[in-house]
């Protein structure tokens, strides 16, 4: 009998989910003897948890109308996908395990009803922390990683980095131009909840001055110090300082947040607010004029670069694999420039955060300057 895989994407999403399901949808269709069928999962575990989901039947046309919940995928439709940002099928922070409202037996009992021989769940630590629940409880899994962040454990890589660091580099060399004619400094602020990655990443790639990361709290007065000797004494005409959101100073528990819950399902609280915190500080320790841009949803948004169409295509490709050669409860993952795969549980082992000691020098508030790490 033809296997039946689905596929959902969940949490935030990122450029590289498209071109991960085409990449599955086209390993299922011809990268095996026996094609396997692929159903697009709409807005993540929101869909699983629907009752009567298998009885409520396809969505009738190619979009999503309400009340409609998953829709066959075929390689015709999802051809130009790889080129495409975002994610087609939707997505959603719907937590199944919620413990104000639990409902993983509903999706139990739909991936049952619905007949599917794997479920791909394309996330990061959140949805895949999910799937590697439902795999414990016998769900057959497989999880694709995803996150701008980079901070999932278990792999190097981890779908829509590449983009979001690319975006960071732009928007930074744009911001160095009108930084440079007017002699301000910018304060940029950059996604990052825990992992300080696309900040530190993003500083070496834009030429910042300074990348403030979460891993490592800052003294304040040091960032000052060393913005000021790079004026007075390297005769700099301006600077620009990346931190990130999860970025907070040696003095405070913890990092800026307006304290609203983003989302019941896992109870995060939105950051962001370290910024402007950290322009009005520079401008009070000086005379000079500070600016602040905050990157913010800019980072996730827009077409996939190369890297992330490339990576998403081998990421598909090697969960169709593994669904075709009966495997589950595995996370594909990216180690020594290879696609191999790991236990999803991985996904439930904290998170990989900037490794300060070998990447980041503590003094200058920036990249190691050495080529050996
Ligand atoms: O986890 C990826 C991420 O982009 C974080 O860097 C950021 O804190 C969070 O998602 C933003 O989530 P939302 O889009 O739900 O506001």
């Amino acid at each position: 009998m033809t296997k039946r895989i689905g596929v959902l994407t969940g949490g935030g999403d990122c450029p590289g989910l498209n071109p991960a399901i085409k990449g599955l949808v086209l390993g299922a269709a011809y990268g095996g003897k026996t094609p396997m069928e692929v159903i697009g999962l709409r807005d993540g575990w929101r869909s699983l948890v629907q009752e009567d989901l298998a009885a409520a039947g396809p969505a009738r046309g190619p979009f999503f109308q309400q009340g409609e919940h998953w829709r066959v995928l075929t390689p015709m439709e999802v051809d130009p996908w790889d080129t495409q940002g975002g994610t087609n099928l939707g997505s959603s922070r719907t937590n199944p395990y919620s413990k104000k409202k639990p409902q993983y037996e509903q999706v139990i009992r739909n991936v049952e009803a619905m007949k599917l021989d794997a479920l791909v769940a394309i996330g990061g630590e959140d949805t895949l922390g999910v799937a590697a629940k439902l795999s414990a409880a016998g769900v057959p899994v497989i999880g694709i990683p995803k996150t701008i962040d980079r901070d999932l454990p278990g792999t190097e890589y981890t779908l829509g980095f590449e983009t979001a660091l690319q975006v960071i580099t732009d928007e930074v060399d744009r911001i160095r131009t009108t930084a440079g004619s007017h002699s301000r400094t910018f304060v940029i602020e950059t996604m990052g909840r825990h992992a300080g990655h696309l900040a530190l990443q993003g500083g070496i790639a834009g030429g910042a001055a300074v990348s403030l990361i979460p891993e490592c709290p800052f003294n304040l007065a040091r960032v000052v110090r060393l913005l000021v000797e790079r004026k007075l004494k390297g005769g700099a005409r301006y600077s620009i300082v990346i931190i990130s959101e999860g970025a907070y100073p040696d003095d405070r528990e913890g990092p800026f947040s307006s304290g609203a819950l983003r989302d019941t399902g896992f109870e995060h609280v939105a950051l962001g607010g370290i910024g402007e915190w950290m322009t009005v500080q520079l401008e009070k320790a000086t005379d000079w004029d500070v600016r602040c841009v905050t990157l913010s949803h800019l980072q996730r948004g827009g077409a996939p670069v190369a890297y992330d169409r490339r990576v998403g295509r081998m990421f598909g490709h090697a969960a169709a694999d593994l669904v075709r050669q009966g495997m589950s409860a595995r996370m594909v993952s990216f180690q020594d420039g290879k696609v191999t795969h790991v236990p999803v549980e991985v996904a439930l082992d904290g998170l990989a955060l900037v490794n300060v000691d070998k990447e980041y020098d503590k003094k200058r508030y920036n990249g190691r300057r050495s080529g050996i790490i």
